[in-house]
């Protein structure tokens, strides 16, 4: 059977059998970033974002998936024009076989979707589910905070600078401080 997927805001059609994965028609199709770990879903190197969430790919039957939306790295920046959060592994050097890389930065991505300024222990609990065998976690962590600061003032920037309710300025204004 054809799937039909909207995969990084693209419709495509997708060869797949009954037996297939997600992750099994996304690499035959040739987004190659969701990587193939352990296949049982304890590694997390095959994440994607399917409607809005992080998952496994490699435990998610494909034909289940018919008419998704699809998120993978591939869909996020290029090497000349990185995504935020790809920026933000790369400058606090989150890295270093990169095989889990993909993965953690699609599962900090839906972490960073749903929680745009998680504390240390929301982001331990989101990423939980991923492994690293090479980093030691405590960079990822600095990686994912800078991300989050990073989209923040990426946000900032497209609303033109406008305060937001939860703006120190705003909360000023709130206890009838002036700002003059
Ligand atoms: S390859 Fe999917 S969780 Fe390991
Ligand atoms: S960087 Fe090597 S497994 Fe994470």
């Amino acid at each position: 059977m054809d799937l039909n997927l909207t995969v990084n805001e693209k419709q495509v059609s997708l060869p797949a059998t009954g037996s297939d994965s997600l992750l099994d028609v996304l690499r035959q199709a040739g987004y190659t970033g969701a990587k193939r770990g352990c296949e049982t879903g304890d590694c997390g190197f095959c994440t994607v974002i399917l409607d809005g969430e992080p998952i496994k790919s490699c435990t998610q039957p494909a034909v289940a998936v018919d008419g998704g939306t699809v998120e993978t790295i591939e869909g996020l920046g290029t090497q000349d024009d990185l995504h935020p959060i790809q920026a933000a592994f790369v400058d606090n050097a989150a890295l270093q076989c990169g095989f889990c890389i993909p993965g953690m930065i699609m599962r900090t991505k839906g972490l960073l979707d749903e929680n745009p300024d998680p504390d240390e222990a929301e982001i331990r609990a989101g990423l939980s589910g991923n492994i690293c065998r090479c980093t030691g976690y405590e960079k990822i962590l600095d990686a994912v905070q800078d991300a989050a600061k990073r989209l923040d003032e990426s946000s900032m920037a497209a609303d033109g600078g406008r305060e937001r309710p939860n703006d120190e300025s705003s909360v000023s204004c709130d206890l009838g401080e002036s700002n003059e």
